[in-house]
């Protein structure tokens, strides 16, 4: 297991899913952990029992993000880590998708993960002992084969694939020792899946049967890839992506 013991970790989306079970994991790993999300009682709940601090928060609110980071900072004295994790799906196709929608799928996905590293990095410069840190975004099997169905939600993740790398190799550049990767999710049993299955009847066994493994995801899986990523176990890992798909985008298609 990783050991995170003195870090401390901001994970957005903490209420549910793959951000409740990356939220244990760090704590179990031995971090601090802020938790964020739109959703304060599902959110502060989790919070209350795992030891953690509970942030409400809407990821695509820019002007929210120096809040965050600073609360952070003044509860665990540094912050080492974040996950970028909240996200929502849109369900629209490029046929029906409308401006709001997009908007708002943009918005929480994309625009909220770039206010996320720019404010994180912002702090982590300054960590005690100098620059240092782990930032790792949260895309979909979805930002290399998309989705017909959600040209929004396909568009927002392929983004974040290639804003980890921007950041990555920005921060690299400047010489600070901050990391920036994505883990890649394939289809996971969370809210989210629930809410396209509703968009989408029979999704849910269709995805779990492109994987060979024929079956979705628990969340904690995705979480330990997170955490490892979040570690000192890969210091030279940086601008990397990290599939945790049951290998259904390492299949020929026609087997
Ligand atoms: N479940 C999957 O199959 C799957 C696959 C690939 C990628 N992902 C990604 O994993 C991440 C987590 O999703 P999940 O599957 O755990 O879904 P989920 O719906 O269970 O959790 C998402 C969380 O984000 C929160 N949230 C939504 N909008 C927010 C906002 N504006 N600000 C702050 N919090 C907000 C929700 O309240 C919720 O707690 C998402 O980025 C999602 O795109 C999920």
């Amino acid at each position: 297991m990783p050991d995170l013991s003195g870090k401390s970790a901001i994970v957005t989306g903490c209420a549910s899913g793959i951000g409740a079970a990356t939220l244990r994991r760090l704590r179990q790993d031995g971090a601090e952990v802020l938790g964020t999300d739109i959703d304060a009682a599902a959110g502060s709940k989790l919070c209350e029992d795992t030891g953690a601090r509970f942030a409400e928060q809407d990821v695509s609110d820019r002007a929210c993000w120096s809040r965050i980071v600073g609360e952070a900072v003044s509860s665990f004295g540094r912050l080492d880590i974040l996950v970028n994790n909240a996200g929502i799906v849109s369900g629209a196709s490029i046929g029906d998708v409308d401006d709001d929608i997009w908007d708002q799928v943009i918005a929480i996905n994309l625009t909220g993960t770039m206010a996320g590293c720019r404010a994180a990095i912002a702090v982590m410069k300054n960590n005690p002992g100098g620059a240092k840190g782990s930032i790792i975004n949260i895309a979909s099997t979805t930002a290399i084969a998309p989705l017909p169905n959600d040209v929004g939600y396909s568009a927002s993740k392929g983004g974040v694939r290639v804003l980890s790398k921007s950041v990555a190799t920005w921060c690299a550049q400047q010489g600070f020792d901050i990391r920036c990767n994505t883990v890649i999710p394939g289809a996971t049993e969370t809210g989210i899946l629930d809410n396209a299955e509703e968009i989408t009847p029979g999704l849910k066994a269709a995805v779990a049967a492109t994987s060979p493994m024929n079956r979705l995801a628990n969340p904690a899986e995705t979480a330990a890839a997170i955490a490892f990523l979040a570690s000192d176990e890969c210091p030279f890992m940086t601008g990397a992506e990290l599939l945790v798909d049951g290998g259904a985008l390492s299949i020929h298609p026609g087997f």
